[in-house]
């Protein structure tokens, strides 16, 4: 058995109002309460309006709640961001930063991404950490290379397989409907671990986890978390529907 626990992560995106947002957090609890424990960390990443009432509806159950970006910086004059200390306060356990949606919409780079994930280690809370390639560059042969590369520059400063998690998102399996072969995934998962390796050490990157993220579904999430170097999801469109969401989390 691998010694890295897995994790399911939904992230909601710009998706739902406060009615529906409560029922599917109260639904995934019902989920919790329902069955055996699951075998895996759950964790939802809800948008920033919607972390205070579905904390509230997830307290008690073993499901985290998350955020999807954060600011760098602690405190200060930026209008409409926020900050890692008031997502830790609201009960954050962790933050994704570097989703590709926010590099292409907001033009964030590496070094944007890293100051953010050393923003949400500072506030006490795990770091998920994306990359992930798009089309143009897996067809130029470029996949590995682009993801090496932004993993170095993306990486916090005091990484440690406790604080930080990776997630591999292919840019063109996100809300696709397409998603990587077990082949392309794994590929990727173990060169991602072994520049862990040259960045931390074997002994960190054998311990660090790595969520595959890209139309990940319950008739993949099997396969795709049965592959050595997968150790977990990063689930969009299918962690807004309990039932889908929760058959992943079983997939475990
Ligand atoms: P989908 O599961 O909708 O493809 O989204 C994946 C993703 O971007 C998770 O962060």
């Amino acid at each position: 058995m691998s010694i890295r626990r897995k994790l399911i992560a939904g992230n909601w995106k710009m998706n739902g109002l406060k009615a529906g947002s409560a029922e599917l957090a109260s639904a995934l609890v019902a989920n919790w309460t329902s069955g055996a424990p699951p075998a895996c960390d759950v964790l939802v990443c809800p948008p920033f309006p919607l972390i205070v009432p579905v904390a509230a509806a997830l307290a008690g159950s073993g499901i985290a709640v998350g955020a999807q970006d954060c600011h760098a910086r602690p405190a200060g004059a930026h209008t409409g961001d926020v900050a890692a200390p008031l997502l830790a306060d609201l009960g954050c356990a962790a933050v994704i930063v570097g989703h590709s949606e926010r590099r292409a919409d907001h033009g964030e780079t590496d070094a944007t991404v890293k100051a953010k994930a050393e923003a949400a280690l500072a506030a006490g809370m795990i770091a998920i950490v994306c990359v992930g390639e798009t089309l143009e560059q897996r067809e130029a042969g470029r996949t590995l290379e682009v993801n090496t590369s932004q993993l170095r520059g993306s990486l916090p400063a005091g990484a440690t397989p406790a604080n930080t998690v990776i997630a591999y998102e292919p840019v063109w399996a996100i809300g696709t409907g397409r998603v990587a072969t077990p082949a392309q995934a794994q590929e990727v998962h173990a060169v991602l671990r072994a520049e862990l390796a040259s960045l931390l050490g074997v002994e960190s990157a054998a311990a660090t986890r790595i969520l595959y993220g890209g139309s990940m579904k319950p008739d993949n999430a099997a396969e795709l978390l049965s592959l050595p170097d997968v150790d977990g999801g990063l689930i969009g469109g299918a962690s807004l529907k309990a039932a889908d969401f929760w058959a992943i989390v079983t997939a475990c």
